[in-house]
C-alpha cells in the first residue's frame, strides 16, 4: 500500500523523506529561535494553497499581520488565500476579542476548539494545520506537554489534517521537547543554528519520520528573499561540533529539572 504524502514545498526538503509527510501525521518542529521554523511551516501552508488543500495557521508567537508580510517577501500570497476561503489564520498572540479569529488565552481546549470551529467554516477537504507554537500552551505547565500534544494529535487528526507544531527551547534534546511531544510526534524535523567560522549557519535534521526510510544526515540551510527556505547538500560537520559545551548542558539540564520539579509539586 502506498503512502499518501504531502509535499512541503520545498522539494529538497521533500527529498529526505521519500517525497512528503505522511497524511494525518502530527510531526513536531523544534530548535532554537531563527533556525527557520516559522518559514518552514509557512512553505508548507503556502503548497498547501498552491495544492488546493484546506489551511489553517495558529500563530502565538507572531500576529497575523507578522505573519502573512513575512510570507509575502517569499512571494506567497496569503491574503489572498484568505480571501479565497483556503486559508485562516488563528492569531493567539494579539487576543483580539472583537476578532472571531483570535485566541484570548492559551487554553488547549479552546485552541482545539477554535481549530474545529475553522476546519468546519473552511469546508470538507483535505487540510494542512500549522501550530506555531505548540509549545506556548504548556509554557507555565511543562509536565502537560505530553498530554496536550496527545490531546491536538487524537482530536484533530479526525478532521482531516495533517500537522506541523513547532516546539521552542530546543537547548538539548531532552529540554527541547517539554518532556511528551516527541514520543507522542509521528514525526520530528530538528532545525539548528552555529556560529562557524564567524558566520551563523543554519540546520536541519529529520530525526523522526515513522512509516518512512528518511535521510539520516543534517544539511544546511538558507532563507533567502523572494524565495524561502532551500536546502543545501549534507553537512559535513558532526553534531558534537554544533552543540553546547557539554559542561554548559549539564548545568542547563540540572537547572531546568529543578524547575519542572517545582512545577510539578507546586
Ligand atoms: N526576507 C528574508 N530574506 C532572508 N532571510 C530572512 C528573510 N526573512 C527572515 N529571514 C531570516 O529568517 C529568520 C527567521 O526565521 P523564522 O522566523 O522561521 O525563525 P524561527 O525558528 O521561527 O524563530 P522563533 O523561534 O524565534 O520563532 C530571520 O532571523 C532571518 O535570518
Ligand atoms: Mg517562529
Amino acid at each position: 500500500m502506498s503512502i499518501e504524502r504531502l509535499s512541503t514545498g520545498i522539494k529538497e526538503f521533500d527529498n529526505l523523506v521519500e517525497g512528503g509527510i505522511p497524511r494525518g501525521f502530527l510531526v513536531a518542529v523544534v530548535g532554537e529561535p531563527g533556525t527557520g521554523k516559522t518559514i518552514f511551516c509557512m512553505s508548507f501552508i503556502n503548497k498547501g494553497i498552491l495544492e488546493g488543500d484546506l489551511n489553517v495557521y495558529v500563530t502565538t508567537e507572531e500576529s497575523r499581520e507578522s505573519i502573512i508580510k513575512q510570507a509575502k517577501q517569499f512571494g506567497w500570497n496569503f491574503d489572498n488565500a484568505i480571501n479565497n476561503g483556503k486559508l485562516i489564520i488563528i492569531d493567539a498572540l494579539m487576543g483580539l476579542s472583537d476578532d472571531p479569529w483570535s485566541l484570548t488565552s492559551l487554553d488547549i481546549e479552546d485552541l482545539v476548539n477554535k481549530i474545529i470551529e475553522a476546519k468546519k467554516t473552511l469546508g470538507y477537504g483535505r487540510a494542512r494545520l500549522v501550530i506555531d507554537s505548540l509549545s506556548a500552551f504548556w509554557l507555565d505547565k511543562p509536565a502537560m506537554a505530553r498530554k496536550y500534544s496527545y490531546v491536538v494529535k487524537r482530536v484533530l487528526s479526525r478532521w482531516g489534517f495533517t500537522i506541523l507544531a513547532v516546539s521552542q527551547y530546543a537547548v538539548t534534546t531532552s529540554l527541547g521537547f517539554g518532556f511528551g511531544i516527541e514520543h507522542i510526534a509521528d514525526g520530528i524535523i530538528r532545525f539548528r543554528r552555529a556560529v562557524i567560522g564567524g558566520e551563523l549557519k543554519r540546520f536541519v535534521m529529520v530525526e523522526k519520520m515513522r512509516q518512512t526510510q528518511h535521510d539520516l544526515r543534517m544539511h544546511e540551510v538558507d532563507i533567502l528573499s523572494n524565495i524561502g527556505l532551500i536546502i543545501k547538500r549534507p553537512t559535513k560537520y558532526r553534531r558534537e561540533d554544533l552543540a553546547l559545551p557539554r559542561d554548559v548542558v549539564k548545568k542547563i539540564i540540572e537547572s531546568e529539572k529543578k524547575k519542572q520539579l517545582e512545577l510539578f509539586f507546586s
